[in-house]
C-alpha cells in the first residue's frame, strides 16, 4: 500500500517490544528517502491482540511486524497468510492490501539465509548438509526457508527431541533428526552450523560444543545478536571459519517489509550498520 503523499505509519506488536532494534532500522530507511512516516513500537499484551489487529487497517497503518508471544496467535486475525509462513507456523510480517485486508508472512528464516549470502557470497543452501540446534520458532523458521531453498540434508538436533520431530513433520523429508547428545558427530560434512538455541544470548550459559569436527569452510551463523558475539561465534572465528550474528536475519528480513509497506527496497548501508551498533 505504498502512498508517499501520506504520512506511512508501521510498527511492532509484541509483549515486551522495548527491545527492539526494528525501529531504528525502519526510520533510518524513511529517513534516508525523505518519506514521511514513522515506524513505532506498540507494545499490546495478548488479550488485546485481537482489538489491536482489528485497528490496523482502521487507523491506516501501511502495517506491522510481530513479535513474541504474538507471532502465532495472530494467525486466525488475518485474511491471508502466506505458504512460507504457514510452513514455518508463525508470522511475523503484516501487510495492510489495498482493500484493507491483511496478509502475514514470514520473512525471518530467508533473512537468516541472505545474511549467510552477505557473509559469504559462495554459500547456498544446496552448498552441504546444515546442522541447526535448537528447535524453537526460530529454528523452525530457518529450517522451512533452507528446505524452501533447496537444502537437501537439514540436521535438527534440539535438547527436547519431540520438538525436532514436529519441525520434520511440518518441513519434509530434507530434516534429519539428531539426537542431542550426539549434536558434534553431526558436524561432519556441513557446509552450515546455525544457533537457534538461547544458549549463548545475554544472561545465559555458552552452548556447550567443541568444533573440532566442523569443517573449516563451514560457515557459522548465529540469531542472535545480544551481544554481537557469542562464544560459539568467537570460538568458529578462532579457528577460521566465517561467522554471522543476528543482527543480518534482522536486517535482512526487514527489507522486504518496508518495500511492501512504502514502495521502496532498501539497502542495508554501512551507515546503517552503524546506526544500529550505536545502540549496545
Ligand atoms: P525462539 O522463539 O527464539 O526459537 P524458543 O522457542 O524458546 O525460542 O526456543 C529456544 C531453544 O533453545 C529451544 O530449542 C530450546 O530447547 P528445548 O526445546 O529443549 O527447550 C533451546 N534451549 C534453551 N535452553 C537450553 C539449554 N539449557 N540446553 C539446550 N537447549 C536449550
Amino acid at each position: 500500500m505504498a502512498d508517499n503523499n501520506t504520512f506511512g505509519i508501521a510498527g511492532l506488536l509484541g509483549w515486551p517490544v522495548a527491545h527492539s532494534r526494528s525501529p531504528v532500522i525502519h526510520n533510518h530507511w524513511l529517513a534516508q528517502f525523505g518519506i514521511p512516516g514513522r515506524y513505532v513500537l506498540f507494545a499490546v499484551p495478548p488479550e488485546k491482540l485481537e482489538a489491536a489487529v482489528r485497528g490496523i487497517a482502521a487507523l491506516g497503518l501501511r502495517g506491522c511486524n510481530v513479535t513474541t508471544p504474538h507471532k502465532q496467535a495472530i494467525f486466525p486475525l488475518l485474511d491471508r497468510v502466506d505458504d512460507l509462513a504457514r510452513k514455518i507456523g508463525a508470522v511475523n510480517t503484516v501487510v495492510v492490501e489495498k482493500d484493507g485486508t491483511l496478509t502475514g508472512f514470514n520473512n525471518d528464516g530467508n533473512g537468516f539465509i541472505l545474511s549467510l549470502r552477505d557473509a559469504d557470497p559462495n554459500w547456498r543452501p544446496d552448498s552441504g548438509p546444515v546442522l541447526v540446534l535448537g528447535a524453537g520458532g526460530a529454528s523452525r523458521a530457518v529450517v522451512a526457508s533452507l528446505a524452501a531453498h533447496g537444502a537437501t540434508e537439514i540436521r535438527v538436533t534440539n535438547r527436547t527431541i519431540d520438538k525436532a520431530r514436529e519441525i520434520a513433520d511440518a518441513v519434509g523429508s530434507a530434516v534429519k533428526i539428531v539426537r542431542w547428545e550426539q549434536r558434534e558427530d553431526a558436524l561432519d560434512g556441513v557446509a552450515l552450523l546455525a544457533n537457534a538455541t538461547s544458549l549463548g544470548s545475554a544472561g545465559k550459559p555458552a552452548l556447550d560444543i567443541s568444533l573440532d569436527r566442523l569443517p573449516k569452510t563451514a560457515i557459522v551463523g548465529d540469531l542472535i545478536y545480544v551481544p554481537p558475539e557469542t562464544p560459539l561465534l568467537a570460538a568458529a572465528r578462532a579457528r577460521g571459519n566465517i561467522t554471522v550474528n543476528g543482527l543480518g536475519l534482522l536486517l535482512n528480513q526487514a527489507r522486504p517489509a518496508f518495500n511492501a509497506w512504502f514502495g521502496v527496497m532498501p539497502e542495508i548501508t554501512p551507515a546503517l550498520r552503524q546506526a544500529i551498533a550505536a545502540t549496545f
